[in-house]
């Protein structure tokens, strides 16, 4: 066994062991139904009235330089506190000390460069989600920056930063929404619960050219839950809540930590004012375990309740008319939503269908007034290259199942935990593949580097993909390129306990 190795695999022992004092895994205890996988971790503290918070829009990063090539942010991480339950005080972990962080939006083929200084206690390394990123500025879960005020302990080994990292994005990708998070090694699921997401959108000439909503009618919407101690401190089953070692969560919490409060870029339940005109939503499931099933309240009249103009990978080729959006972890929908439909001084209630108690609402609008409103939903949206079947040059088996390892249970692919050493696929730059995944409970599976697309479709996975939210015991193929930069990438599944709990494997990709 390799130093490396055997480091995971103590790692990986340690956690277990603490787990397996704690309790014997009871399957019965915990949501593992066709919608959710995941046990409630109910809060503690006095939780307020939905929609009396107005919903926040996180402010756009302003660049500290600029040339006609790149755009340079410095963004430092660090803890602050938040009043995020009214009255109450919560320590966050946030980009620029704010949570979500704040958007930072490119362009097309200008690079984005980022440097992100680690005030925090902790090690971090930052992902562009959806991000078409040279291995070197992937945040790689080895490739952690570590505190500013020094780490005492073991790191595994990878390209280590000291204080901070530069993050360099060329931004050779279409328009899209993607998000920027943290990507630890084993601790990605407590550090983003703390605070570590934002948006992070792309603009190019060809969204630029179309009607749809733009500027203030053009809204990112972060959805996540929490659940929070009497204090109004996040509340979150870790093994060890100074995020040392070992890793992991409790064993009741192993399929994943439901929390029992929506936030909505960063506040319960919030309300808007809008006016009775067209806007475009900017959807992203920030949840570490918990899916979505969004509907309106009332379903308008005349049409379905979203039209859905873009996913994961950028725009669709045209418009797909949805009366609820399926939304799980990490994936996004760009939707539009016509509020003219309704009556003004009305409220629309955004509502989740896979929700219980609390978690049965997001948020809620307000229609305030008419307004004026030129943006319309044009029939031809994006440019989508389409990939056949017939252009798969290999195909690729990714199981992602439960097992066990060293006695304890863990998330597996191909019955093997991560192990950063290990490459489980050496795709060449330029082929098509057909990955084929597999699952015994639900897994949203997300590939890094480049989007994929679902070979029999289905509402929700139309268009780019680089997540794919994928039903107990399903099987489905994609199509995939990796059309540049070579270098070790992951895909994994993104219930973040999951992901924490080594379900992740390497591919390299290589010039053919
Ligand atoms: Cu959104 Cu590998 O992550
Ligand atoms: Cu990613
Ligand atoms: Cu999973």
């Amino acid at each position: 066994m390799s130093g490396l190795t055997r480091r995971r695999f103590l790692g990986v022992t340690a956690g277990a062991v603490g787990l397996g004092a704690l309790a014997v895994a009871l399957p019965g205890c915990s949501v593992l139904t066709q919608q959710q996988a995941g046990e409630l971790l109910k809060s503690r503290a006095r939780l307020p009235k939905p929609f009396t918070v107005p919903l926040p829009i996180p402010p756009v990063a302003e660049p500290t330089r600029r040339t006609p090539d790149a755009w340079y942010y410095d963004i430092p991480v660090r803890e602050a506190e938040a009043e995020i339950l009214p009255g109450l005080k919560t320590r966050i972990y946030g980009y620029d000390g704010i949570f979500p962080g704040p958007t930072i939006v490119s362009r097309r083929d200008r690079r984005t460069v980022v440097r992100h200084s680690n005030e925090l206690p902790v090690p971090i390394a930052v992902h562009l989600h959806g991000g078409h990123t040279p291995h070197g500025s992937d945040g790689y879960p080895t490739d952690l920056v570590l505190p500013k005020g020094g780490w005492p302990h073991d790191t595994m080994p990878g390209d280590i930063a000291h204080g901070s990292r530069a993050y360099v994005y060329p931004m050779r990708q279409r328009a899209m929404t993607l998000w920027y998070h943290d990507h630890r090694m084993d601790f990605t699921g407590p550090q983003v619960y703390r605070g570590l997401a934002g948006f992070h959108l792309v603009h190019d000439d060809e969204e630029d050219a179309l009607p749809l909503p733009k500027g203030e009618r053009d809204i990112p919407l972060l959805i996540c839950d929490r659940s929070f101690d009497a204090d109004g401190a996040f509340l979150y089953p870790a093994l060890d809540p100074k995020l040392v070692a070992p890793p992991g969560v409790k064993e009741a919490y192993m399929d994943g930590v439901l929390g029992d409060v929506v936030l909505v870029n960063g506040a319960p339940w919030p309300e808007l004012e809008v006016t009775a005109t067209r806007y475009r939503f900017r959807i992203l499931n920030a949840s570490s375990a918990r899916r979505y099933q969004l509907t309106l309240d009332p379903q308008p009249s005349g049409g379905k309740a979203f039209v859905q103009v873009g996913s994961d990978g950028g725009l669709l080729a045209g418009p797909n008319p949805l009366d609820r959006v399926e939304i799980a972890q990490a994936e996004r929908f760009d939707v539009v939503v016509d509020f003219s439909r309704f009556e003004v001084g009305s409220t629309v209630t955004m509502t989740n269908g896979f929700g219980d108690g609390g978690t049965k609402n997001v948020m809620r609008f307000r229609v305030a007034r008419k307004a004026p409103d030129d943006s319309a939903v044009p029939k031809r949206l994006g440019d989508l290259e389409v990939l056949r079947t017939g252009q798969a040059k290999v195909t690729r088996r990714f199981d992602f199942q439960q097992g066990t390892l060293h006695g304890h249970q863990a998330w597996l692919i191909n019955g093997k935990p991560f192990d950063p050493d290990r490459i489980d696929a050496a795709p060449p730059l330029g082929q098509v593949e057909r990955w084929r995944f597999t699952t015994d409970i639900r897994h949203p599976i997300h590939v890094h580097l480049d989007p994929f697309q679902v070979l029999g479709g289905g509402d929700y996975r139309k268009g780019w993909k680089d997540t794919v939210d994928m039903r107990s015991g399903e099987t489905v193929d994609v199509l995939v390129r990796f059309s540049d930069y070579a270098g070790k990438y992951v895909l994994h599944c993104h219930n973040l306990e999951h992901e924490d709990m080594a379900m992740m494997a390497n591919f390299r990709t290589h010039a053919a």
